[in-house]
């Protein structure tokens, strides 16, 4: 693992610069020279890059462990990304700086360029003025209101999944998650049951766009996305495949007309306050993929790998039991419960430490933009890892360890605040964070009151790197437990 090796040297200037530099005289500076710095000058350079590719293979092939190998060469780095300069920012201050204090001046870069040949003009890749006023129109919908409702559904959908399953049944619980995601998604915010095809169809085709548009965001040049490949021809297939259903969804609920209150309803209704204007279909296709997009696989990866990790720490997953038999006794869950369930939300918040959603994002500065004492050129990308930050031992003690306790209150506030950002922050922070907390929160629940969760054999889950780190097969056996009776040791 490239973070193991021994610390290498970064160096500040490129191998091309070097060279040159021992072939000329160094010149002197002009006046202008040293009054302006220089934008990219200074910043140290991270080591390992191949000619040509840059780094590109590493981020490609071992994306995490590059991540998080670039903070050894200081809190701004200089990487290549083929035949360019790309920069990536480590230390939590500078991250929030430009997420939050100096958002206006970062656009969203390269990475979501590439987002557009799926999310199109949704809210996760629109710009400006016009991300603005989507964002307005959608986010009354992921309001505290709202979600209270949504939890009820949300209860019903996770309880008609679990009481499918039997006593000692071994579970794929990733693909078994992704369909309660997927489920939870569209009959909620789009009040459509998927059939079995049309689920299948998105189950095959979302995998395979995110792979794509994970290789395109690295890609060290553009023309790779245009060759005749057996990717790219599989890319576009998902996609057209990805196209119908959302273009199903849209007509069938035009057709229902105005009965429901969700969110494909607010798209569809949605004016601009200022001209009136409705969306075009065009807009309204590009937020219900994005939102699709957006919704599915990282709540999915997340409940996931919570599963997961609560199956290999069983002490903790009594604890939680514990805690929901003490809380809920024989009734449903409810919305209301949520806040009071104080370990669930420290498990949940440790689970989306070590496993964001995220493994990179990137931004790109409007204009020449000064950061962490360096100035960024106007253009460049930006690389910035919730991931490789959340892990990082000089912000969290033992960043590796499953340990919920470290969100009990006294602990805590020892935690630096910007050390902690899963759903990103700022203006362009999730707009579904609510939402996705609640889901995770009643399924978690759901599934944990009925059944304790123990690791199937086989090989240790791994993160499967595309746009979003998904766990690799994940098999679970699961034990009933008589419901509202303390644990059960799994046999
Ligand atoms: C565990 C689950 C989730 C995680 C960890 C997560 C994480 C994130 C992060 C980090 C961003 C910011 C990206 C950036 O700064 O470039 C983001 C944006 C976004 N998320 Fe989520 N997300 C989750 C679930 C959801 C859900 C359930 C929805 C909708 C149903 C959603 C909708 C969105 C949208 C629309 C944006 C773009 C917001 C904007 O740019 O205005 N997310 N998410």
């Amino acid at each position: 693992m490239l973070a193991e090796h021994p610390p290498r040297r970064c160096h500040t200037t490129s191998d091309a610069e070097g060279a040159a530099m021992l072939k000329k005289p160094p010149r002197s500076p002009s006046p202008r020279q040293t009054a302006e710095p220089v934008p990219g000058a200074g910043i140290p350079r991270m080591p390992g890059g191949y000619p040509f590719l840059g780094h590109a293979l590493q981020l490609r092939f071992r994306p995490l462990e590059f991540v998080r190998s670039l903070r050894a060469c200081g809190d701004i780095v200089v990487f290549r990304l083929g035949p360019r300069d790309a920069y990536a920012v480590n230390h939590p201050d500078l991250i929030r700086q430009m997420l939050v204090t100096d958002a206006k001046s970062f656009m969203k870069g390269r990475m979501f360029e590439k987002g557009r040949l799926v999310a199109r003009n949704g809210l996760f890749t629109s710009e400006g003025d016009f991300h603005l006023r989507q964002r307005r129109i959608i986010q009354p919908l992921f309001r505290r209101a709202h979600i209270q409702q949504y939890a009820a559904t949300m209860r019903q959908i996770a309880q008609a999944h679990v009481d499918t399953w039997r006593d000692g049944q071994e579970v794929r619980m990733d693909r078994e998650l992704f369909d309660l995601a997927l489920t939870t998604v569209t009959r909620v915010l789009f009040s459509t049951r998927l059939d079995e095809g049309r689920s299948e169809a998105v189950c095959r085709s979302l995998p395979v766009l995110l792979e794509g548009l994970g290789r395109r965001a690295v890609a060290p040049i553009d023309l790779l996305d245009k060759l005749p490949t057996v990717m790219n021809y599989r890319f576009g297939k998902a996609l057209s495949l990805m196209q119908s259903v959302i273009e199903g969804i849209i007509a069938e609920h035009r057709v229902r007309g105005a009965d429901t209150a969700d969110l494909l309803a607010a798209l569809l209704a949605g004016r601009d306050e200022e001209t009136g204007e409705g969306m075009t279909d065009e807009q309204v296709y590009d937020e219900v993929v994005t939102t699709l997009i957006a919704g599915t696989e990282t709540t999915a990866g997340a409940l996931s790998w919570a599963c997961y990790l609560l199956s290999r720490h069983p002490h903790i997953q009594r604890r939680l039991q514990d805690e929901l038999d003490e809380q809920l006794g024989d009734r449903d869950i409810t919305f209301e419960d949520l806040g009071k369930l104080r370990f669930l939300q420290q498990v949940m918040a440790e689970t989306l430490r070590l496993h964001p959603s995220t493994w990179m994002l990137m931004r790109s500065p409007l204009t020449v933009v000064a950061l962490g004492g360096h100035v960024l050129p106007a253009g460049s990308t930006v690389l910035f890892s919730i991931y490789a930050l959340q892990r990082d031992p000089a912000l969290y003690p033992h960043p590796e360890e499953f340990d919920p306790d470290r969100w009990a209150p006294d602990r805590a506030a020892q935690i630096k605040r910007d050390a902690y950002i899963p759903f990103g922050a700022g203006v362009r922070g999730c707009a579904g964070e609510q939402f996705a907390r609640a889901e995770m929160a009643v399924i978690l629940a759901v599934m944990l009151r009925q059944y304790t969760l123990s690791p199937a054999s086989g090989p240790p889950a791994k993160p499967i790197v595309r746009l979003i780190p998904m766990p690799s097969a994940m098999p679970l056996i699961v034990h009933r437990r008589p419901r509202g009776h303390s644990f059960q040791e799994a046999p």
